[in-house]
């Protein structure tokens, strides 16, 4: 696996990109391909997958292990691979996310999206499943919607599969439309979203223009990556590094694993984690396995503190400077928008709330507002519940404590989820924190 970026001596702007979408659309095999295609996998990597898919008779599989393996090196959890995949196009560095497309892995998807800046939402335009997947419990709808409460701003959209519709005009304007008010719906800006025709078996549009799409006058996918903008990177905000996961490593001791999100870390910082209260001096930092002496936002590092136990720490926690450190909410209200219920929510429930790297039992303690979605307007005060479709002002209480920033001031961690038996009932961002006493 190369290691690229930065740590390799590249000057070019580093973008986390997630790849989300429903089920089975072709995700692994369409990133798998892009990558081979751009040359960042190894031809003798790729002959050795192709040699095990042709024994078990299939052969497309090939290109989605390329992802698909790496998952299951990365949660072997053996080494700190902070990179997923890393590629390079003309413009940017690129931190590839591949988020599974099954129900149960929307948990991921979540964290994963939390860290991206940008998107590759990847719709089948096969006959049926593009149908499945903008279906009211369809996942296509799903990660779009929670891509952008997340904080995914900018999305790309790869049609994919048009092989399977004889790479018709027809079907990819149809495709094309759906997805289309679907992502303005969730409030994207849709005349920066680029629409490729794809098919990840046969390699059309995806470096290389195809002549199978002569109607098609857009970019390829490669081109769409670098029309993604620059995220701002909020350095002068104070520092805050959701905690990924923690390691302890022989002869270096215990070493946290996140992304900047805001502010900037140096060697020789004390940090505080929030919430527990525990203070550490950070003696190392590293990014993809190279050692740097300060860390900026969008920056995955791995950084050693001294004086914490690993056992102190845990995933979900925030790092901070005790100067500025991270808020723990006793209580908290939110503008929140209900994807999806089987009936009503009312005061008292009390589902799973997925806000950075963290998640906590939270409760619905009390519906203040119920708004137009449309419009933000007040059309109900205290409501005795609200459903599906709806959107609303709720206030919140974490039944552990939890770091939770107001969006108006840090909007990366201002940003959650609500989770309920497998499904995202709701989504939004935080208005309003009554902090928790810390001793
Ligand atoms: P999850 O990770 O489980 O959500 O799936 P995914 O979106 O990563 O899909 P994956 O790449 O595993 O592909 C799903 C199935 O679709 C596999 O059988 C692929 O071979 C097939 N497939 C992927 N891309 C194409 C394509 O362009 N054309 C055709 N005909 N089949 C494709
Ligand atoms: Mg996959």
């Amino acid at each position: 696996m190369s290691s690229a970026g930065r740590a390799s001596g590249s000057k070019k702007p580093h973008l986390n990109l997630v790849v989300i979408g429903h089920v089975d659309h072709g995700k692994s095999t369409l990133m798998g391909r892009f990558l081979y295609e751009i040359g960042a996998v190894d031809e003798r990597i790729i002959r050795e997958y192709e040699e095990e898919a042709k024994k078990l008779g299939r052969e497309t599989w090939k290109f989605a292990w390329v992802l698909d393996k790496l998952k299951e090196e990365r949660e072997r959890g053996l080494t700190i691979d902070l990179g997923f995949y890393k590629f390079e196009t003309r413009k940017y560095f690129f931190t590839l996310i591949d988020a599974p497309g099954h129900r149960d892995f929307v948990k991921n998807m979540v964290t994963g999206a939390s860290q991206a800046d940008c998107a590759l939402l990847v719709v089948s335009a096969k006959e049926g499943e593009y149908e499945a997947g903008i279906s009211p419990g369809g996942q296509t709808r799903e990660h779009a919607f929670l891509a952008k409460t997340m904080g995914v701003d900018q999305i790309m959209v790869a049609i994919n599969k048009m092989d399977t519709v004889n790479y018709s005009q027809e079907r990819y304007e149809e495709v094309r439309r759906g997805v289309a008010r679907l992502l303005r719906m969730v409030g994207y800006n849709i005349n920066k979203v680029q629409f490729v025709p794809t098919s990840a078996w046969y390699g059309d549009n995806i470096t290389k223009r195809s002549d199978k799409t002569p109607w098609y006058k857009g970019p390829t996918l490669l081109e769409a990556f670098d029309m993604f903008e620059e995220p701002p990177r909020p350095i002068d905000k104070p520092l805050r590094i959701p905690v990924q996961d923690v390691y302890s490593i022989r002869g270096v001791g215990t070493v946290p694993v996140g992304r900047v999100e805001t502010g900037v870390l140096k060697v020789g910082d004390v940090v505080v984690f929030m919430p527990p209260n525990v203070k550490g001096e950070v003696k190392s930092i590293e990014t993809h396995h190279v050692r740097i002496e300060q860390a900026i936002p969008g920056d995955n590092i791995g950084f050693n503190v001294k004086g914490v136990e690993r056992s102190a720490l845990r995933r979900g926690y925030v790092a901070g400077h005790p100067d500025k450190p991270p808020t723990v909410a006793e209580e908290f209200v939110g503008r929140i928008f209900v994807l999806y219920h089987p009936t009503a929510i009312a005061a008292g429930y009390t589902p799973v709330l997925h806000v950075h790297t963290a998640t906590v039992p939270v409760r619905f303690v009390a519906i203040e507002k119920k708004l137009d979605p449309r419009t933000g307007a007040t059309v109900e005060e205290n409501p005795s519940f609200i459903k599906q479709g709806d959107a609303a002002v709720v206030r919140f209480k974490p039944l552990k404590p939890v770091v939770i920033e107001k969006y108006s001031e840090i909007p990366q961690l201002g940003r959650f989820a609500v989770r309920d038996s497998g499904r995202t009932i709701a989504a939004g961002v935080v208005i309003d924190i009554k902090p928790m006493e810390i001793k």
